[in-house]
């Protein structure tokens, strides 16, 4: 390895996908049996065609899937990340995961490449919309739950989910920041990603390009396995403690 987050690393990336939240509970997208978007057409549920032509059935999963998150507990691969974030002299989190476990997990800065849950706003303004106070949504715990969406108090118009859909473009600075990091960082973790959904699945090869060290942790296979310098096959919630463990001994 170019480098070690042992010793001299001067510029983490880190990259996570669902995989860094399965153990929390959250099901990834792809994995078979528990995927997300089991029994639905992606396009359904992900893009604006789809959230105009029913809102109640797409407002319905995402008020679901932001139940389970509100329900859910970082776990130990969130912690070492913000643990990771204290020791190293710099570390670019970058995730395209719409929960917020990193960020309660005690990540300083998290940049979501593909939005986030919390972050609703109208689809006809754009203005951000803030979720009533409570302590869990009105969602239940059936993913086909139909909810109509709430509506824009400056123009009647429907609240969509702060998610990127498919078709749209990531948040531009935010994904700036993101390529940027890439270029400049000595190593770069990718966890738990399938790695299949660009300009995101970009970023590892930019960072290697660039010199850095890569390396995966994902039980399985990836795009990446011929690509990383490691490959670290199991959960983030075990080997990310290892990991950290192994590089800070006496913490
Ligand atoms: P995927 O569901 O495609 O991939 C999840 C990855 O996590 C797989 O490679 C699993 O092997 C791995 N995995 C499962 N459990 C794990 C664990 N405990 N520890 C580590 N890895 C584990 O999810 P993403 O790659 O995040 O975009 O999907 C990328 C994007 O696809 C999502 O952000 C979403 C979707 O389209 C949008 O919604 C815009």
């Amino acid at each position: 390895m170019k480098n070690s987050v042992t010793g001299n690393t001067q510029h983490l990336v880190i990259l996570t996908g669902a995989g860094v939240s399965a153990e929390s509970g959250i099901a990834t997208f792809r994995d078979a049996l528990t995927g997300l978007w089991e029994n639905y057409d992606a396009e359904t549920l992900a893009s604006e065609f789809g959230f105009r032509a029913d809102p109640a059935l797409v407002w319905g999963w995402y008020e679901w899937r932001r139940n389970r998150v509100l329900r859910a507990q970082p776990n130990p691969a969130h912690y070492a990340i913000s643990q990771l974030e204290k020791k190293l002299p710099k570390l670019t989190l970058i995730t395209q995961n719409v929960d917020d476990l990193h960020e309660r997990a005690g990540s300083l800065k998290v940049s979501h490449l593909h939005g986030s849950l919390n972050k609703p706003r109208c689809l006809t303004c754009d203005e951000s919309y803030a979720f009533p106070d409570e302590v869990l949504p009105n969602a239940t715990s059936d993913r086909e739950s139909r909810i109509d969406p709430p509506r824009c108090d400056l123009c009647d118009g429907l609240i969509r989910p702060g998610v990127v859909w498919f078709g749209e473009q990531l948040p531009a600075n935010a994904w700036k920041s993101a390529e940027d990091a890439c270029r400049d960082c000595d190593l770069m973790l990718v966890i738990g990603t399938s790695g299949v959904v660009r300009p995101v699945a970009d970023l590892p090869y930019l960072a290697d390009k660039k010199g850095a060290s890569l390396v995966q942790i994902n039980p399985i296979i990836s795009g990446l396995n011929g690509v990383a310098n490691f490959n670290l096959a199991g959960k983030a919630g075990e080997v990310l403690p290892e990991l950290y463990a192994a590089a800070f001994p006496n913490t």
